[in-house]
């Protein structure tokens, strides 16, 4: 058998159901090039039905990333769909421009799934499947199809479904444990049952789709894959609904760290594992946990004073796999205040930045202002910069200056300075618990809007005193918004996560507050009123 096994990447839309994982367009588009670089097989770019702008974001991923210029290799570019019409058209539409188109179309097929969502029988189910599934096949050769839910639902029905999808022209079977539920070596006989039992399976590649609900995500991966399933479905990080997917760095790094006794390999350069994790964890505002597997900050962190010292002895004491091999790397110092744009547009360049000449000067302009405060610019700081200020969200607010009054010996107090979408300049002050809170506050007030803050999460860049702060935010808005997953649409609170980096730690956490907010004004087109506070002053620009 192969020992190739597809990496399938699905953080763009399964991810990005995760609670405020929201991208812009121009993020995913960054993403995308980053997973192409990255070397996965196949992206499913996002679920075009579910709003013009994912149809319009999986349409520039097809053309921009998934076209080859110069001969490279490009993914397969994937759109996910409904088995519904008027879905997979809109997935076609989306995914059409790319030199290797592929539509990935899904219906449940559990028991329970069928009775209370779909409220279908089993023979309905079958002939949607029929159906769908040949008008999928008139549309698009390249057909995936996943029996949501396969993990509770009865194998032999299964095997009946996927040999209908097969009869009509489904190339890839995925099988997704869409809720978490099954242990590995159940989840690893499900795939050995259904490649014994389904007629024409031979011809097709065996998916696996695995949750996190009960922590098993990745080993249900490796058994799926150790029974045959020869395409993994992963996120960068792990991100998606509920716990989560599995995580593209584990399968990959498990594959590759114990190959002698898988016997598989994938097509990832590992190396830049660590730099995507970080930019999806930008993108997202979903931070990583310290002691998450392979792109932790703790991954590769010696702490005890036996450990430290057999590392110093040979590091193969307490090491499984080199920091380097995963992107890590302890003196990634590149830049000072005496490089040039040149130098600056080099080292991006060899960081896998695509930048236009203007997102070019813009980001000159931040390093310099950097290089003045802080005497060494590394890899993290230039990641963090491009975050904060290129690929932010459509800007309807601008900070446009932050003075805070703080300490034990008064009430902290913000006063905020914003730019609205007019152009004008809105300014109040707020006091608060400190003076994140005040500046929040303050900003609530000029843009006028009601949001939860759910999390924030602050940290240094690198080490020193002049290091930079990134903070994450995530929000919450009172809106509702229609939902994948489900043959009809849903509506339920949505989350925003915002990001922001600067020297100075009130300025980073207002930055991130503006992104998320930002956000969530453009996606609920809440915007342009005027601020309810009297207090609120406009002033001269
Ligand atoms: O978890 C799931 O079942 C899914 C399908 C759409 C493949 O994400
Ligand atoms: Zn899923």
């Amino acid at each position: 058998m192969d020992n190739h096994v597809r990496l399938f990447d699905t953080t763009l839309r399964d991810g990005e159901q995760s609670p405020g994982a929201t991208m812009t367009t121009a993020e995913k588009l960054e993403v995308a090039r980053a997973l192409a670089r990255l070397g996965v097989d196949v992206i499913e770019a996002g679920f075009p039905a579910a709003s013009p702008d994912d149809l319009e974001a999986v349409r520039r991923i097809a053309q921009e990333v998934g076209r080859s210029q110069n001969g490279e290799r490009v993914p397969v570019i994937c759109g996910l769909s409904r088995t519904v019409k008027g879905d997979l058209d809109k997935a076609w539409e989306a995914v059409q421009g790319a030199d290797k188109p592929r539509i990935h179309t899904f219906i449940a097929t559990s028991d329970i799934h069928m009775k209370y969502k779909l409220k279908m029988e089993r023979p309905e189910v079958l002939k949607v499947v029929r159906e769908m599934v040949a008008y999928a096949h008139s549309l698009c050769a390249d057909i995936e199809f996943s029996p949501e839910d396969a993990g509770r639902s009865d194998p032999e029905f299964l095997y009946q479904v996927l040999e209908v999808a097969i009869e009509c022209g489904a190339t890839t079977l995925n099988i997704p444990d869409t809720v978490g539920y099954l242990m590995p070596d159940e989840f690893g006989a499900l795939i050995a049952g259904i490649i014994k039992n389904t007629p024409g399976i031979d011809k097709c590649t065996v998916s696996v789709h695995c949750h996190n609900d009960l922590g098993m995500a990745t080993a249900n991966t490796l058994a799926g894959i150790r029974a045959g399933a020869r395409q993994a479905e992963v996120t960068i990080n792990g991100i998606g609904e509920r716990a989560g997917n599995t995580a593209l760095e584990e399968v990959a790094m498990a594959m590759f760290t114990r190959q002698q006794v898988l016997g598989l390999e994938t097509g990832i350069d590992t190396t830049q594992l660590a730099r995507v994790s970080k930019m999806v964890s930008n993108y997202t505002g979903i931070s990583v946990q310290p002691n998450k597997a392979i792109v932790g900050a703790n991954a590769f962190a010696h702490e005890a004073g036996i450990h430290q010292d057999g590392m110093l002895k040979n590091h193969m004491t307490y090491e499984i796999m080199r920091p380097e091999t995963v992107g890590v790397s302890q003196s990634s110092l590149v830049l000072g205040k005496h490089s040039g744009r040149h130098a600056l547009q080099e080292r991006m360049v060899t960081m896998g930045y695509n930048l236009d000449e203007n997102n070019l000067n813009k980001l000159f302009e931040r390093f310099k202002v950097l290089a003045d405060k802080k005497k060494t610019i590394t890899d993290a700081d230039l990641e963090a910069l491009v975050s904060d200020e290129l690929y932010q969200p459509k800007v309807l607010f601008t900070l446009d200056g932050l003075q805070v009054a703080c300490g034990t010996m008064g009430l902290p107090t913000a006063t905020v300075r914003l730019i609205d979408p007019k152009g004008e300049k809105l300014v109040h002050a707020s006091v608060g618990t400190g003076p994140v809170d005040a500046a929040f506050k303050a900003i609530d007030a000029i843009v006028s809007s009601s949001s939860t803050l759910v999390e924030f999460v602050i940290h240094a860049i690198t080490q020193g005193i002049d290091a930079q702060g990134e903070v994450t935010v995530r929000i919450q808005g009172a809106e509702s918004t229609s939902h994948l997953n489900a043959q009809k649409e849903t509506t339920q609170p949505h989350t925003y996560g915002g990001y922001g980096a600067d020297t100075d730690i009130v300025v980073a956490s207002a930055k991130a507050y503006l992104s998320a907010l930002n956000k969530m004004l453009v996606a609920t087109g809440h915007f342009g009123e005027e601020p309810e506070t009297a207090a609120v002053q406009k002033v001269a620009s």
